[in-house]
């Protein structure tokens, strides 16, 4: 890996085995983005790449005879006002009235290793080896400012990292209306713009559709999270690129909330890539001596398709996004009481679902929402982080203490950004809320945004949960977020400085975090927002996994799960098995693919086990036996591949293999039965072509074949359905494994699923 600048030629490239990225500095002084790609041997001079020629209505933006025309140029971070045309990535209001600017080339530095962004979550480096940095500084003579365009390039990954900074040196009043954190120009349209949207319990579905002429892109205005609707990613992607082979370039925005996301393509079909905060209600002015820092995009270039990308940013976030003792660890096997009792607990319930937990081999138990203040529904309570005595007589301490000599650990539910009027903490502080005063204050759920943007709220907060932390023996903590934000407007900022308070919300909650995580290293965080509406890379900065989708049926889950593992590790996947009929969908699915789709994530239950069967309770004993054996492979040291698209057929595949390819897992799901149906083949990937594997998998009859039932249909069900047998590596990708839809059948009818393990053996 390597920054280098050609001093001659004004050009900086940063490259190592597998990208390239060229930037150069034009004769106006602007920076050009020349070239972004696989990777390119280094020389002298690539000018020839800069394209110019004169065009009729063209503004050119160099003295004569110069042909140098911003509209026609790639330009590194464009400019607002200089005759292009399209959306630029900054736009300052100046104290005139202008918005015109010159940031013109002033110097540079290249380092060794990345320099944090904090209070803003990154991507870091444990060495200075293991990447180098680039800065560029532009400046504008005429409001004294500065710009710095921050690059850092991984030297084993092909990442490459993107920030903006505006720094106000004079004294000129400088209002930043828009400040994009990156911009990234192609020079044709032939591209597919792939994004994961959807809503509330079906999160993350993956679009795609092919660029045209115009915006195109995702945008989030919730203010409170990233959001269900659109995650922070957009990829680009050749109409020809598969999960395994082409070109994409993934963009990522390391940032939990209010987001621009766009694809502008030229009439002369350049496209160009904006990533930012979105502009809309943002204002910061900057006094002099102040900055302004954006937060990080994360570009990932691959040519070997979506699956090599998805795997570049798991292994970069699962091992340099997020921190703390749980990075490296394989994750604990819950059991969460939510969908066990909802608000309807009280201690003995509480127990009695835990003691059946630990019988059957789960390590954890998580008790969810409706365990402080007057919380016994959700009208009221949210904001009184002191436990109820009525369902708890003795407390936190005393529940987690006795959870704990049942051989488990404990962990609880916190929703600590918002407040149910009906509360005591917002009877003792009304204007503690987001809203604007003498405005009609929306609600959602029946709650309110608290005003993270003032640090007395956020100082308030910490108190009062950290009182419960420390008194209690507490190992995992689920952070919830129901709401997103209405009447954006802060009680506590003044008027001038109102355009701030979105982005200091998202300060303030990782400011909560950052207190939380340091006082308590040990507690295992987990993100929640109505489930997924808060996935994003901010958060797994702090906490190292995330509530996939309040969604749990498992049918479903495979659409989650699949969209969710274009960008994040499966690690970071919470992923509970929870009861039939779903409590989402009134859906039946057999146990078995419960577990199935359950064990590519954080693996858990979300049920009642006492209500199970004594055969479902062996095949849940069953399959934690399984996860332990299995969830180092799976969460830790695994490649995660993506083999059949539940958004292009009735089947859905994927599959982990370990890095020396010794061994995998890999599931096989059908969503509805097909009578009479085409003969199947599983292809895989990653193996060892020459390798010897032995593949197993079990055939067990699932329930509804209960022993009643085994009688009637003259089933034993005692009998030995493991199979087992051997193939080499190369037929298992080229050829596939064999399925047999009586196999399929025999786990369920609809929603039948099967587990491959391959072991490497010669
Ligand atoms: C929404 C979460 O996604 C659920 O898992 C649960 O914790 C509820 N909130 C509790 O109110």
């Amino acid at each position: 890996m390597a920054i280098v600048f050609h001093e001659k030629s004004k050009e900086f490239h940063l490259f190592n085995q597998e990208v390239s990225y060229l930037i150069r500095v034009m004769e106006n002084g602007q920076l050009e983005n020349l070239y972004y790609g696989k990777a390119l041997k280094d020389r002298d001079d690539f000018s020839h790449q800069h394209d110019e020629t004169m065009r009729s209505l063209m503004s050119v933006n160099s003295p004569e005879p110069s042909h140098l025309s911003m509209q026609y140029t790639r330009q590194e971070y464009p400019v607002y006002g200089t005759g292009d045309y399209r959306s630029p990535a900054f736009s300052i209001l100046q104290e005139n009235g202008s918005r015109i600017v010159n940031y013109t080339y002033a110097g540079y530095s290249i380092s060794k290793g990345k320099k944090s962004l904090e209070p803003l979550p990154a991507t870091y480096v444990e060495s200075d080896d293991e990447a180098e940095t680039l800065e560029i500084t532009l400046h504008d003579e005429v409001t004294d400012t500065d710009l710095t365009l921050s690059y850092t390039i991984y030297a084993d990954y092909p990442v490459i990292t993107r920030n903006a900074r505006f720094l106000q040196k004079g004294s000129a009043k400088i209002v930043l209306e828009r400040a994009l954190s990156a911009s990234v120009e192609f020079l044709d349209m032939d591209y597919e713009l792939m994004h994961l949207s959807g809503a509330w319990s079906r999160e993350r579905y993956v679009k795609t559709r092919k660029l045209e002429t115009g915006i195109q892109g995702i945008q989030n205005m919730r203010g409170t999270g990233s959001s269900s609707e659109y995650n922070p990613f957009i990829a680009l992607k050749r109409p020809y690129t598969t999960e395994n082979q082409g070109e994409v370039y993934g963009f990522s925005f390391v940032y939990s909330g209010n987001f621009l996301a766009q694809a502008e393509v030229s009439t002369h079909e350049m496209t160009r890539i904006l990533m930012g905060i979105h502009p809309e209600g943002f204002s910061w002015e900057l006094k002099q001596g102040e900055s302004f820092q954006t937060p990080e995009v994360v570009m990932v270039y691959s040519d070997q398709g979506l699956n090599k990308m998805s795997q570049v940013y798991h292994r970069l976030y699962r091992t340099r996004l997020v921190r703390g003792k749980w990075r490296d660890e394989a994750r604990p096997i819950l059991l969460n009481n939510w969908e066990a009792t909802y608000f309807d607990f009280d201690e003995e319930k509480i127990l009695t679902i835990a003691k059946k937990a630990k019988e059957v081999g789960v390590e954890l138990f998580v008790l969810d929402d409706g365990w402080f203040g007057a919380r016994n529904d959700d009208y009221r309570g949210l904001g009184d982080w002191y436990v109820n005595l009525e369902k708890l007589p003795d407390g936190i301490s005393g529940l987690s203490k006795k959870v704990e000599e049942l051989g488990l650990k404990f962990g609880l539910w916190v929703e600590l950004e918002m407040v149910n009027k009906d509360s005591d903490l917002y009877r003792a502080h009304p204007d503690w809320l987001i809203g604007a005063p003498d405005r009609f204050e929306s609600h959602a759920r029946h709650q309110h945004v608290l005003d993270f943007s003032r640090k007395e709220v956020v100082d308030y907060i910490y108190e009062m949960i950290a009182k419960v932390i420390r008194e209690s023996s507490i190992s995992y903590i689920k952070w919830d977020m129901n709401r997103y934000m209405s009447e954006p407007y802060s009680r506590g900022a003044a008027p001038s400085e109102q355009g701030k308070v979105m982005h200091r919300y998202i300060l303030g909650v990782y400011d909560l975090y950052t207190r939380l995580t340091t006082e308590f290293p040990d507690i295992l965080f987990e993100s929640c927002a109505s489930g997924g509406a808060r996935f994003d890379p901010g958060m797994l900065y702090f906490a190292p996994q995330t509530w996939t989708s309040d969604d749990t049926d498992a049918n479903e889950r495979m659409k989650i799960q699949y969209g969710t593992s274009m960008v994040y590790p499966l690690v970071s996947m919470g992923s509970h098995v929870s009861a039939v009929p779903n409590h989402q969908l009134n859906r039946d699915t057999s146990l078995a693919t419960r577990a199935n789709v359950a064990y590519f994530g954080t693996f858990g239950y979300e049920l009642d086990l006492n209500l199970l069967s004594d055969r479902e309770i062996e095949q849940v004993k069953k399959q934690i036996q399984f996860m332990k054996e299995y969830r180092e492979l799976i969460q830790i040291e695994g490649d995660f591949y993506r083999l059949l698209s539940p958004f292009e057929g009735n089947e859905t595949a994927w599959m982990v293999i370990s890095r020396d390819k010794k061994n995998a897992v890999a599931g096989y799901y059908q969503s509805l039965n097909k009578v009479n149906g085409s003969w199947i083949r599983l292809k895989l990937q990653g193996l060892c072509p020459d390798a010897l594997y032995e593949i197993s998998y079990d055939t067990e009859y699932d329930v509804p074949f209960d022993s009643e039932m085994a009688e009637v249909y003259g089933i034993d069900l005692d009998a030995d359905t493991v199979h087992t047998y051997q193939a080499y590596g190369s037929e298992l990708m080229y050829a596939g494994i064999p399925i047999s839809r009586e196999d399929l059948n025999r786990k369920s009818m609809d929603f039948g699923s099967l587990l491959f393990i391959l072991k490497q053996i010669a």
